[in-house]
């Protein structure tokens, strides 16, 4: 982690005693020399008080984490690194795959697994998601676990069974103990980077179904622990809505956090 200052560490929510965790999913966008040039800024422009709301977490390219990891060592900048995907395996011959080991190695914090764009445009399956966070959670990481239903999923009714069916393959295997620690990011497909975002009561609702559906896998206590964010579209104008939802303990942001100004002003408004 590269937190190294105290005073500048998140405080849970006073109702849900959750951790609450702001990510910012570069996706492939920016290169180090940008990436650098971003947190400067947005560490300029927020104040301590936002560090001790939230958890802020960057997850640029892979090419981009070392230059970040000696920013915010040289700067003292409390963001956590993250990584916006990984190998399920250790080492080897797996051509152009980077693994949980060394993103570990470079200070990130959390990893995320399973994006949409990474099922849709990559094959990648609930089976292999659930790998890759058990991989994640091997080095000490946390997986930010992505699920979401598209439209005509939504529409025709099958929400709630599609994201069951997406997150079986974690709640099956991946180590009791440590299931706290993962952080579920309901992003709705039709919502990710259409500049519409879910209604806060569509969120709502969702959110407690995934509670719901937590607390009859793997009891109360653990559910209650486990924290969700909510991704797409949020900007500025809509991210305090959907923090204030009890369900909901962060959120994922894609092109609202490639602008320092638009990512410090949502995170503020928050
Ligand atoms: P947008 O915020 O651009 O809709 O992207 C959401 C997302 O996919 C974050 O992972």
């Amino acid at each position: 982690m590269n937190r190294k200052y105290d005073d500048l560490l998140p405080s849970p929510d006073p109702v849900s005693h959750r951790l609450r965790l702001i990510s910012a999913n570069w996706k492939m966008n920016l290169n180090h020399l940008e990436a650098i040039a971003l947190v400067q800024k947005l560490y300029h422009l927020l104040r301590p008080e936002d560090f001790r709301y939230a958890e802020i977490s960057i997850h640029p390219p892979f090419t981009s984490l070392r230059s970040l990891q000696l920013s915010f060592e040289a700067d003292r900048m409390p963001f956590t690194l993250g990584a916006q995907n990984v190998s399920d395996q250790a080492s080897g011959a797996f051509t152009g795959e980077v693994s949980a080991q060394m993103l570990a190695k470079l200070g990130v914090g959390y990893v995320i697994v399973g994006h949409s764009e990474r099922r849709r445009l990559f094959g990648e399956t609930s089976e292999e998601v659930a790998r890759k966070a058990i991989a994640v959670q091997g080095t000490g990481m946390h997986p930010i676990v992505c699920i979401g239903e598209s439209n005509d999923e939504r529409r025709a009714g099958q929400t709630l069974e599609v994201l069951t069916h997406q997150l079986d393959p974690i709640l099956s295997t991946y180590p009791a103990k440590d299931l706290d620690g993962v952080v579920i990011a309901y992003e709705p497909i039709w919502a990710i980077g259409t500049g519409e975002s879910a209604e806060p009561e569509v969120v709502e609702e969702t959110g407690m179904a995934i509670r719901h559906l937590l607390t009859e896998r793997v009891g109360a206590e653990t559910a209650s622990r486990i924290r969700l964010q909510y991704g797409g579209s949020v900007n500025p104008g809509n991210a305090h809505e959907f923090m204030s939802l009890g369900d909901i303990d962060g959120l994922l942001v894609g092109g609202a956090s490639l602008d320092a100004d638009t990512f410090a002003m949502l995170v503020k408004s928050c």
